[in-house]
């Protein structure tokens, strides 16, 4: 993903109950909250009124997006 996507996804919100943004997810995600669980104890995902039914499914993707691109940086290697 291009930086300038990334910049733009940022300010979207994900979980729109608590107001969280991607940018807050993302972060959290590289200073490694590797799982849903993880990230709803360290910023509060999940815990607005839908019992996050509305976000679950698009932080999930996001971790596992991540997870994927870490284990490419490892097994491409370096040119
Ligand atoms: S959108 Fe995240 S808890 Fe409702």
């Amino acid at each position: 993903m291009s930086s300038q996507k990334e910049l733009i996804d940022s300010f979207k919100k994900v979980c729109i109950c608590r107001s969280i943004k991607a940018g807050t997810i993302m972060s959290a995600i590289r200073d490694g909250s590797l799982s849903f669980e993880a990230l709803r104890r360290k910023i509060g995902v999940g815990t607005g009124n839908c019992k996050a039914k509305r976000c679950r499914s698009n932080i999930e993707k996001r971790i596992k997006d991540y997870k994927d691109g870490q284990k490419e940086e490892v097994e491409t290697p370096a040119t």
